[in-house]
C-alpha cells in the first residue's frame, strides 16, 4: 500500500498535519477538567520518522447490486456511462475508485451532494458493509483481513461514530447513554460513571448526566452523542453528517467547540457534510466529491484558490475568501515591486505568508501602501492594493479580465 502523507512531507494537494502539541485535557471552552490522563493517553506525539497514515482508503468500489462485478468491469474499460449502470446493470454504483488518506490528528472532511457516496465510504471505514474492489487500511492494518474478534476490538476500542441521527437510547439518561458502549464492554459501573462524567464535562455538559435525552435541546443531543463517541477514547472519530439537521447559529457554535475540543485531544477525524462552509471552516484538508468519486482533494485555501473543474467553481462561488486565502496566494514577486507610491520595499508594513486577506485589508487601511510579505526574515512577495482586490475577488475577476 501507499503511505502517501508522512509528517514534514507535504505532497501535491496535501497539507501537513496539524501538530498538536500534546496538552492536558481540556473541555469545549478550553478549561483544564480533572484527571488529565484518561483520554490524553493516546495522543500521537510527533516525530520525524515516516508514518503510516491513520485512515487510508486504496481504489474502493462500492456498487450496489447483484451484477455489480459486470458493472465495474463495464465502467473500468469505460465500456458504459455511469448513468447507464443503473439501467443496464440494475446496480448503484456508490463510490467509484475512491483513494484517500488521512493523517493522525487531522479534520479530514468529506463533502458533497446528498446521494454522492459520502456515507458508503465512512461505512467501509468500521467495516459496517464490505468494498466491491480495493482496501481500507487503519493504522496500516487491511481491515478487511481482520477476524471478527479484532475487527469487534477495532470497532469497540480505535473508532468512534457521531451521526446526524444521535440514535440515544431514549429511556436511560444521559450518563447512561454516554457509558453504554463501556457497559456492553462489562466496565465497572463506577468507572463508567467517573468516564462518563469526564467526557460529558468535555462537551460541556456538566451536570446533565441525570436528565432523560428528550429533556435536551438538539444541540445538546448531539453532544451527548459526540460524549458517547469520546467514551472510549477512541483515536478515529467518523462524524456523518452530525450538525446537519441543527439551526445555524447552534450549528456555528458547534463547530468551534468541535475544533477546540479536536486540537485539544489530537483525534483523528473524517467529517461528513454536505455543506461546503462547514468543511471549509472545520477541515485540515477536504474532499470534494460527486456521483461517488472524488473530484478534489485539498487544503480549504487549495479548493477555494484552485477550484479543479467547474463543479467545484461552482461550489467555491459563494464562499467567503476572507479567512481562507493567506498572502501567499496573494502576492507578487518581490522583483515586480516598482516602489509604488515611492516607498522602498523596506519601509513598507508587512506580515507573514500566512496572513488571511481579512488581515491583510486591516493592515492597508491602517498603513495605506503595499505589504511585504516576509518569511524567515526575508522578503518573499508584496502583496499591494491591487493583487489584494484581486485576491478577494477571486477567479471570476480573472475571468473578466480574460474576455476583455
Ligand atoms: N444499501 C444500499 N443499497 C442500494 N443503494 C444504496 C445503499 N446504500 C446507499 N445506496 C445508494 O448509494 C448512493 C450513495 O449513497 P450515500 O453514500 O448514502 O450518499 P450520501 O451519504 O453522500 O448522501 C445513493 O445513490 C444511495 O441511494
Ligand atoms: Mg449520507
Amino acid at each position: 500500500m501507499q503511505s502517501s502523507l508522512r509528517p514534514g512531507q507535504a505532497g501535491e494537494g496535501h497539507q501537513q498535519p496539524q501538530a498538536y502539541a500534546p496538552s492536558g485535557i481540556k473541555n469545549f471552552s478550553g478549561v483544564n477538567v480533572k484527571n488529565e490522563n484518561y483520554l490524553d493517553s493516546q495522543s500521537q506525539e510527533n516525530t520525524s520518522e515516516p508514518v503510516i497514515s491513520k485512515v487510508e482508503c486504496e481504489g474502493l468500489w462500492k456498487v450496489f447490486g447483484v451484477r455489480s462485478e459486470e458493472a465495474i468491469a463495464a465502467m473500468q474499460q469505460g465500456r458504459v456511462d455511469r448513468d447507464k449502470i443503473r439501467e443496464q446493470f440494475d446496480c448503484v454504483p456508490a463510490v467509484i475508485d475512491v483513494n484517500l488518506s488521512v493523517a493522525s490528528g487531522e479534520i479530514f472532511c468529506i463533502m458533497g451532494l446528498s446521494g454522492s457516496g459520502k456515507s458508503t465510504i465512512v461505512r467501509h471505514i468500521n467495516r459496517l458493509i464490505e468494498p466491491s474492489r480495493g482496501q481500507v487500511y487503519v493504522d496500516g492494518e487491511d481491515i478487511g483481513k481482520l477476524k471478527p474478534d479484532a475487527l469487534r476490538h477495532l470497532r469497540a476500542t480505535q473508532i468512534g461514530m457521531v451521526f446526524q441521527d444521535r440514535g440515544l437510547l431514549p429511556h436511560r439518561n444521559v450518563r447512561d447513554n454516554v457509558a453504554f458502549a463501556l457497559e456492553l464492554r462489562r466496565v465497572k459501573q463506577e468507572r463508567r460513571d467517573e468516564i462518563a462524567e469526564q467526557v460529558l464535562d468535555l462537551v460541556q455538559l456538566t451536570g446533565w448526566g441525570d436528565l432523560m435525552p428528550d429533556e435536551l435541546s438538539g444541540g445538546m443531543q448531539q453532544r451527548v452523542g459526540l460524549a458517547r463517541a469520546l467514551a472510549a477514547n477512541p483515536d478515529i472519530l467518523l462524524m456523518d453528517e452530525p450538525f446537519g439537521a441543527l439551526d445555524p447559529l447552534i450549528r456555528r457554535e458547534l463547530q468551534d467547540q468541535f475544533l477546540q475540543l479536536s486540537a485539544n485531544l489530537s483525534k483523528t477525524t473524517i467529517f461528513i457534510t454536505h455543506d461546503l462552509d462547514e468543511a471549509i471552516r472545520l477541515g485540515t484538508r477536504i474532499a470534494i466529491m460527486k456521483d461517488g468519486e472524488i473530484v478534489q482533494t485539498g487544503t480549504p485555501e487549495d479548493i477555494i484558490t484552485s477550484p479543479k473543474d467547474d463543479y467545484v467553481e461552482d461550489f467555491v462561488r459563494n464562499i467567503s475568501r476572507l479567512e481562507v486565502v493567506k498572502a501567499h496566494s496573494v502576492m507578487s514577486p518581490v522583483e515586480e515591486y516598482d516602489g509604488e507610491d515611492g516607498k522602498p520595499l523596506n519601509s513598507l508594513a508587512y506580515a507573514s505568508p500566512e496572513t488571511n486577506l481579512g488581515e491583510l485589508i486591516d493592515i492597508i487601511i491602517k498603513r495605506s501602501g503595499a505589504i511585504a510579505i516576509i518569511d524567515d526574515g526575508k522578503p518573499i512577495g508584496v502583496v499591494t492594493l491591487a493583487s489584494l482586490l484581486k485576491g478577494i475577488r477571486g477567479s471570476e475577476l480573472e475571468k473578466v479580465a480574460n474576455n476583455d
